[in-house]
């Protein structure tokens, strides 16, 4: 077995269970480790594999004949977009486990991004009342954020991530070396998240990225590992303090309003949700520097570094009635008031309805009177 170059091994506590992070970066998905790793994980002998069409030729067939060495498994191949994360998919994992007859005692691993891994997770929460499942995060933006943690779900229509559930898996396991078939742009969208625990929690991670970015792009995996090792860790500090999102966890959540916005608006899978959050970023920041939290010099910064990352800064033309109907169907909205995570400083972020309408307007017509000139989508 080939020594990994890095490896790092975390533990999520949760109210459900503590689970492990392994960050690994070894040859492709290999073998013995993959055996070593998950095995113990899975109680009983039923293990449905649920991966997408695109990830299924990479990945699946190692790992597939792995367990089928010690489980009975069947695979469940969904159609690959953010369009596809809806009931219609979801039925089909219920499909696949009733073909096979499995019961309580399934595991469901998913193999891919944070579609596949999202909606495996809501399969889980909800097949016979809840079984295990494992999470195989391969892009960056699923090892960085959504393997770990528990919010699984799919999109309504008129809202992302609507229908949903809180669901902890079992263990996550995160192969950097996945990383090395990854489309340069999907690279980048994670990076947005990346960013994103660097501006709301940590500058010093801020000053790392902004000297660590091309290495990143690079695919030099030791140093993609420390940073998905670094984010991790934050994020699981914070699901230990808030699970359920009524604290702070909703901080992890900065850019996302904004984002949601222009994924539902352009029709998802247009916009990559990585893509959407940076754009979203910046006109957080704008409206934190409209408060008087940032300066000029600040939101220039924040610029810098999601354009160092290959992401769009400017979101596409959307009108501001639309974008704030849009804002309305947010799962942070109380009361009919609309809750952004602002930033105080860099590193700094607060969830708050404190803040004049009127600038909220001014930031989304900034945007909807400039169009896409200042994006380089
Ligand atoms: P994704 O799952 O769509 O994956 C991006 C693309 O990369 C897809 O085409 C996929 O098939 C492909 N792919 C995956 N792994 C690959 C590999 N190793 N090599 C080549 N191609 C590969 O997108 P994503 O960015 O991983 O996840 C976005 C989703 O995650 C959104 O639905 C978002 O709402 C959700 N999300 C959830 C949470 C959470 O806490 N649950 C957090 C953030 C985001
Ligand atoms: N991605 C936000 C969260 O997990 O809470």
């Amino acid at each position: 077995m080939a020594t990994p170059l890095f490896h790092a091994d975390l533990t999520v506590h949760t109210q459900s269970h503590d689970y492990p992070i392994v960050i690994t970066e070894k040859t492709a998905i290999d073998h013995e480790s993959m055996a070593s790793q998950i095995a113990p994980y899975i109680v009983g002998q039923q293990v449905l594999i649920v991966t997408n069409e695109t990830v299924a030729p990479l990945y699946l067939e190692a790992l597939q004949q792995l367990l089928e060495e010690q489980f009975t498994v069947k695979v469940c191949i969904l159609p690959d977009g953010e369009q596809y994360k809806n009931q219609t998919s979801i039925n089909q994992i219920y499909d696949a486990l009733m073909a096979a007859h499995f019961n309580r005692d399934v595991t469901l691993i998913a193999l891919g991004g944070g579609v596949v891994g999202d909606m495996t997770g809501f399969a889980a929460a909800s097949f016979m009342r809840g079984v295990n499942f494992i999470q195989i995060p391969t892009t960056l933006l699923s090892q960085v954020d959504s393997s770990v943690g528990g919010k699984t779900g799919i999109n309504h229509p008129q809202g992302k991530n609507m229908i949903g559930a809180f669901w902890q898996p079992q263990m996550v396991l995160a192969d950097m070396s996945t990383l090395k078939t990854l489309p340069a742009r999907e690279l980048s969208a994670g990076l947005a998240e990346v960013i994103k625990y660097a501006l709301i929690m940590d500058v010093d991670f801020l000053t790392w990225l902004e000297q660590n970015l091309p290495a990143m792009m690079a695919l030099d995996l030791a140093v993609l590992g420390e940073a998905v090792k670094r984010c991790c860790e934050y994020k699981a500090n914070i699901v230990a303090q808030d699970e359920r999102e009524s604290g702070v966890r909703a901080l992890l959540n900065f850019g996302h309003t904004f984002g949601h916005v222009i994924e539902t608006h352009e029709g998802y899978g247009n916009w990559l949700h990585g893509e959407a959050v940076a754009a979203g970023m910046v006109q957080a920041a704008e409206l934190s520097q409209k408060i008087g939290w940032l300066t000029c010099n600040e939101v220039a910064r924040v610029k810098r570094v999601l354009s160092l990352a290959n992401l769009p800064i400017n979101p596409p033309p959307i009108e501001v009635q639309t974008a704030l109907g849009l804002m309305g169907h947010d799962k942070k909205v109380k009361q009919g008031q609309i809750r952004l995570i602002l930033l105080k400083s860099l590193g700094k972020a607060v969830l708050t309805s404190d803040f004049d309408a009127q600038l909220l307007t001014e930031v989304l017509a900034k945007h909807h009177s400039q169009g896409t000139t200042e994006s380089i989508l």
